[in-house]
């Protein structure tokens, strides 16, 4: 039987009718109308729907949304503020980094977390942060570059002595 849940997407609270064990994935998209998050495997293996739920990337698809509890929930939608878009964006533009599109959303959001917990990340800080996210282009050295510069117009280029 469906509840009626309280959680908070992209700063806005929202009442949402769904069991406890529905996917957060399938609330965002279903009830909410965003298409930030894809359905990719539906499995937890590729990373195309992967959120914020706080300031970490996770993947929606097998989340229950009961377990997301008062946590923020941010989907790429949320992630540009005042019609600006956020770096890790500019930057995957800038960069070229897509191909057919399929992981890039999933990409944005987790190289999103790994630069608020790592402002200048190493390659090992960065491919483990992409653990989770498949792409079937071979995109992977592009978003890497993406991800380098996103952090350099995020918080500067690092010295080097
Ligand atoms: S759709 Fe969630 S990991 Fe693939
Ligand atoms: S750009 Fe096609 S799957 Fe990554």
């Amino acid at each position: 039987m469906s509840d009626n849940l309280i959680i908070s997407v992209n700063g806005k609270s929202h009442t949402v009718q769904a069991t406890p064990d529905t996917p957060l994935l399938y609330v965002l998209r279903n009830e909410l109308g965003l298409n930030g998050p894809q359905f990719g495997c539906g499995l937890e293996q590729c990373g195309a729907c992967m959120v914020l739920v706080g300031a970490e990337a996770k993947q929606s698809c097998k989340l229950p949304v009961s377990e997301v509890g008062h946590k923020p929930i941010t989907t790429l939608e949320g992630l540009s503020m005042d019609g600006e878009l956020h770096p890790v964006q500019e930057a995957f533009i800038e960069q070229q980094a897509a191909q057919c599109g399929y992981c890039i959303n999933g990409m944005v959001i987790s190289a999103a977390a790994l630069l608020w917990k790592y402002p200048h990340p190493n390659d090992g800080q960065t491919r483990a942060a992409l653990d989770g996210n498949l792409c079937r282009c071979g995109s992977h050295l592009r978003i890497l570059r993406a991800i380098k510069r996103a952090s350099e117009l995020m918080w500067g280029e690092v010295a080097h002595e």
